[in-house]
């Protein structure tokens, strides 16, 4: 696959997973499909098992989908809409157990979405994360309350065609590199 190399035998899920935008359109994600991704997500590890995440999740069609996609940009949306489902992870900012604040929470949070994103792959499914929407309109349509944040927007669905893409966006439609192995280690590995 362009752009990736690996050294070590790491998970085939790792190995394959990347953020495509070709989404077919036709296909539909079963809700078996979903509730098994939010099962993974729900397995990660946390801060003190405090599970700050928690997800908006919607198929395409129905409301949920409708107002997650109302609240994408403009770029994103012209590729994220043709998902089977689209969801939004949000995050609980205090420890349950003594109104503390939770810096771990997005640590947390972020885990839960590779654990779910993996799994996706293990089903043939696609994930792409998106940064690009406008939160409050989430907070507002979703009556998410203060003290939870909204974090990231995930399309999910099935490959589509890459000729289906506008121009621009069919000449990003790769997986991004990686930097090389060794600039991951902050101070290298004692022999
Ligand atoms: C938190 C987050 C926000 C992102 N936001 C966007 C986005 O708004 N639009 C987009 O097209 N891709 C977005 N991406 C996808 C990244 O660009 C992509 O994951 C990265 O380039 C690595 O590529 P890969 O997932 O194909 O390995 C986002 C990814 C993450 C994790």
């Amino acid at each position: 696959m362009e752009n990736r190399s690996f050294t070590y035998d790491v998970l085939k899920e790792i190995q394959n997973r990347w953020s495509p935008r070709a989404f077919d359109a036709q296909k539909e994600v079963s809700r078996e499909d979903l509730m098994a991704l939010m099962e993974a997500a729900r397995y990660a590890p946390s801060c003190m098992n405090e599970q700050p995440w928690s997800y908006i999740v919607g198929q395409r069609g129905s409301t949920v989908f409708a107002g997650i996609e109302a609240a994408l940009s403009d770029s994103n949306v012209e590729w994220a809409a043709n998902a089977s489902a689209l969801m939004v992870i949000l995050s609980k900012e205090q420890f349950s157990h003594n109104d503390r604040s939770n810096r771990w929470h997005l640590f947390d949070a972020g885990t839960s979405w590779g654990y779910l994103s993996l799994e996706a792959q293990k089903r043939g499914l696609i994930t792409h994360a998106m940064g690009g929407f406008a939160a409050d309109q989430i907070r507002t349509t979703f009556a998410v309350p203060n003290g939870v944040a909204v974090i990231a927007a995930v399309a999910i669905g099935y490959y589509g065609r890459r000729e289906d893409l506008s121009e621009a966006m069919a000449a990003r439609e790769k997986p991004s590199p990686r930097k090389p192995l060794d600039e991951m280690l902050f101070i290298p590995l004692e022999d």
